[in-house]
């Protein structure tokens, strides 16, 4: 076959192959080097030119550049109809002016906040921070916190049993107990964690709550002390303002005793905030501390009702039922 036959054929399956040319451009660029490439169709036809003799070379040589140019311009034409065509090429359609997708992020539940920034006031005037055991036996929850056997706090209504001798703690007190069964006076440390009562639930009490104990024992340790630790805590959480009053109270661990009450503005009444007292003797003796030397005082704070006090949240239920529109708001 004559050279001038090949291009000829070169043409035809050209034509041919457009015919069928796909609406895909990344098809029509493979197919474009097939035939304008370095190794295509046409490169090979220059390279026989060669071959033929001097006199019909120009003219060969022209006509395989007509067809280089031809082609060219029939695989240019093609591309750009389809780039303006975007919506019909089978590349998936993307629309760079549409706004990205953002990452979510998650928050500190308004509860851990709190406990956080109870935590920061008390570590500020020289408190340590230690954790103790949620599930926990009998002795250290009641027994060695002079709680005697037949208290109605014992009772399977207020507190959850896994076993007659283990139980879910009902108060943080637990941990006083541990504390100064494992350490020499003087100590002071908040305890933060959770706790749990087989409580009638409604807006102010769940089954499970937090509390943050304070226990502190030294040599000379006075129930007006506790009152000023109390108060400037009670200042630094809720500003000047607040209203709070100290109530003469009973706990069968400290002696004398009180609760805290915080003024709810939005029901117009009192609420409960914490109990506290000075250590009983009993208490002290129970965990090997000489009670004639050494004297403390201890308090246990209900978290939930100071967040519900602080940031105006009407239900305790609200801290626990998982709905990220509540958390959201404290974020
Ligand atoms: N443990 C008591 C309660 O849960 C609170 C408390 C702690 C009282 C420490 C006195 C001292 O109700």
């Amino acid at each position: 076959m004559s050279l001038l036959d090949k291009i000829d054929s070169v043409k035809k399956n050209f034509l041919a192959d457009i015919e069928d040319f796909p609406r895909d451009n990344n098809k029509i660029i493979r197919l474009k080097s097939a035939y304008l490439g370095r190794k295509g169709k046409i490169a090979d036809l220059f390279s026989q030119l060669g071959n033929v003799d001097s006199e019909t070379r120009p003219r060969i040589g022209q006509a395989i550049n007509k067809l280089k140019k031809e082609l060219t311009i029939l695989f240019d034409t093609k591309l750009n109809e389809n780039l303006k065509d975007q919506k019909d090429i089978d590349a998936p359609y993307i629309d760079l002016t549409l706004p990205g997708i953002t990452q979510s992020y998650g928050s500190m539940h308004v509860l851990e906040q709190t406990m956080q920034e109870i935590k920061d006031i008390f570590t500020s005037i020289g408190f340590h921070i230690a954790y103790g055991p949620e599930v926990d036996d009998e002795y250290h929850n009641f027994s060695a916190l002079n709680i005697p056997e037949h208290h109605p706090s014992r009772d399977m209504q207020d507190t959850f049993f896994i076993d007659p001798l283990t139980i879910l703690r009902s108060h943080t007190s637990n941990v006083q107990v541990h504390l100064m069964e494992s350490e020499d006076p003087p100590i002071r440390y908040v305890v933060p964690g959770r706790v749990y009562r087989n409580e009638a639930i409604s807006y102010k009490s769940y089954c499970l709550f937090h509390q943050i104990e304070g226990i502190y024992v030294n040599e000379k340790v006075s129930f007006a002390e506790l009152k000023g630790c109390l108060e400037y805590f009670i200042k630094r959480m809720f500003g000047d303002k607040k209203g709070m009053r100290f109530r003469p109270s009973f706990f069968p661990f400290t002696e004398p005793s009180a609760e805290v009450d915080i003024w709810d503005d939005d029901r117009n009444q009192w609420m409960e905030v914490l109990g506290c007292g000075m250590v009983d003797p009993a208490v002290l003796d129970n965990v090997g501390y000489d009670s004639q030397k050494w004297h403390g005082y201890a308090f246990g704070i209900g978290v939930e009702r100071m967040a519900m006090l602080k940031y105006k949240i009407n239900d305790i239920r609200l801290f626990y039922n998982g709905d990220i529109r509540f958390s959201r708001q404290f974020a």
